[in-house]
């Protein structure tokens, strides 16, 4: 298993800029799907989900480059309608392809994505919504058939039963080429992310308002044209390093990003007595004194963001007090609990909440990254803890965090990679 050793008591200190937003590019790149001329996207960070994402797009036919933080999409010559399982389970947003790629095949067969660490994840608002569409779902051998109907209806309307982020997108994105329909999605999600779709879509001639509210109307037209488009920054890593700054009692600038998608997470640093200084451009975080306990509650957009619950309980672990935090979008998001334990953190959990006794200190220890952001949790409390921390596992964290041991060693870091042994 990959290993990473973290060196404790460490302080990041010093200046990084903002990767372009994973989730805002995965969704992206599934839309170019339904485009026929060439589309150029800046901003892409070096991950790999990306690398996955454009492989799949290889598959059903597009040619596509990827240099210098810029994606290049093709049109390609034939299109085949199907993704196979492999690829789909190594990512779960390559579900998305699944609406454009039925759009421009007339069918797309696509293989289910199983669950994770940190929940089930069904699909079926995707499925749910492209019935109330009009299409034809059947499902057999782990596989999601989709077929368009011979017409759309005039006007479609889809109430989401949970906002949910995936769903959102794939339903809009599909509805942009739902010629002659009129399409209202209920209870959208309201991320930056959909916004950021909504933006390259129209910037390609479709005819999307909404995002960012809970109603998203979509007019389909024909076809889609090719565009340039540079995605926003990734609020989540922002939010990882600031959050890693104040754990660490340290002092970091990171440039290139939106405060704004950030209010949520800004608030409560500045509730607990984190130092923060919000630019035009860029955050300051930087240690201010002792932090105080705070209740969080992880909600849907603009709520406190679930991806950062795991990183700052790992902040909260050694805040005197007791501090709670509730996770309202996923059913089992807590798992990476019991190796913050094994630091030496005092987290209880019981159903949806984790009730965290600070201690004064975390200690190293050898654990296990059961997703993503986790993983940059516990990297977070191994550079706070005493001693050296080994976290095995951690390939998962080049999914999410570009250039991330170059990020943390410009800013203080200890750490060393020791890949799988092949
Ligand atoms: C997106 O996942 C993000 N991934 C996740 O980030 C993020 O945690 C999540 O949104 C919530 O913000 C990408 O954008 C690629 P959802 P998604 O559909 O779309 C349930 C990361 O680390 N649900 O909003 O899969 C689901 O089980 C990742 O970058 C259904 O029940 O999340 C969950 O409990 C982790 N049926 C809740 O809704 C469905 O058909 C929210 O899921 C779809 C979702």
């Amino acid at each position: 298993m990959s290993q990473l050793v973290v060196m404790g008591n460490t302080s990041l200190k010093g200046e990084i800029k903002a990767s372009g937003s994973k989730n805002s590019v995965l969704p992206i790149l599934a839309a170019t799907v339904m485009i026929e001329e060439p589309v150029v996207i800046k901003n892409v960070p070096e991950l790999r989900d990306v690398q996955t994402m454009i492989s799949i797009l290889q598959q059903i036919g597009k040619t596509v480059s990827f240099e210098n933080e810029t994606v290049t999409v093709m049109p390609g010559e034939i299109l085949v309608g199907n993704v196979p399982y492999e690829l789909v389970k190594k990512m779960r947003a390559s579900f998305n392809i699944i609406g454009p790629l039925a759009m421009i095949c007339g069918w797309a067969k696509v293989g289910k994505p199983g669950g994770c660490n940190i929940g089930q994840r069904p699909v079926d608002f995707h499925l749910k919504g492209l019935e109330a569409f009009g299409f034809r779902i059947t499902e057999e051998h782990g596989d999601v058939m989709a077929v368009i109907p011979n017409s759309f209806e005039k006007e479609i309307v889809y109430a989401l039963p949970f906002p949910s982020v995936g769903a959102t997108e794939q339903l809009m994105t599909t509805a942009a080429l739902m010629e002659g329909s009129k399409i209202t999605i209920e209870n959208a999600a309201r991320e930056p992310e959909i916004s950021d779709l909504q933006n390259f879509l129209n910037a390609c001639g479709a005819q999307i308002a909404g995002a960012s509210t809970p109603t998203i109307k979509i007019t389909g037209v024909r076809n889609l044209h090719g565009s340039e488009y540079s995605v926003i920054p990734d609020r989540i890593e922002t939010g990882t390093y600031l959050l890693g700054t104040i754990a660490t009692k340290g002092d970091v600038k990171i440039h290139g990003t939106r405060s704004d998608h950030l209010i949520s997470l800004l608030s409560i640093l500045e509730e607990m007595g984190a130092g923060i200084e919000k630019g035009q451009d860029y955050l300051h975080a930087f240690w201010k004194g002792p932090l105080k306990p705070v209740r969080i509650s992880s909600e849907p957009y603009p709520g406190f963001p679930t991806d950062l619950q795991p990183i700052i309980t790992a902040v909260l672990a050694t805040v005197e007090g007791t501090s709670v935090i509730e996770e309202n979008v996923f059913e089992n998001r807590f798992g990476y609990v019991d190796e913050l334990n094994r630091m030496g953190a005092r987290i209880k959990v019981s159903s949806s909440h984790a009730n965290i006794c600070g201690v004064d200190k975390l200690s190293g220890a050898e654990v296990v990254a059961p997703d993503i952001r986790a993983g940059a949790a516990l990297v977070i409390a191994g550079l706070a803890a005493d001693g050296e921390t080994i976290i095995n596992n951690v390939t998962h964290l080049f999914r999410g965090y570009e250039r991330f041991q170059e990020k943390l060693r410009t800013l203080g870091a200890k750490i060393t990679f020791y890949p799988d042994e092949e």
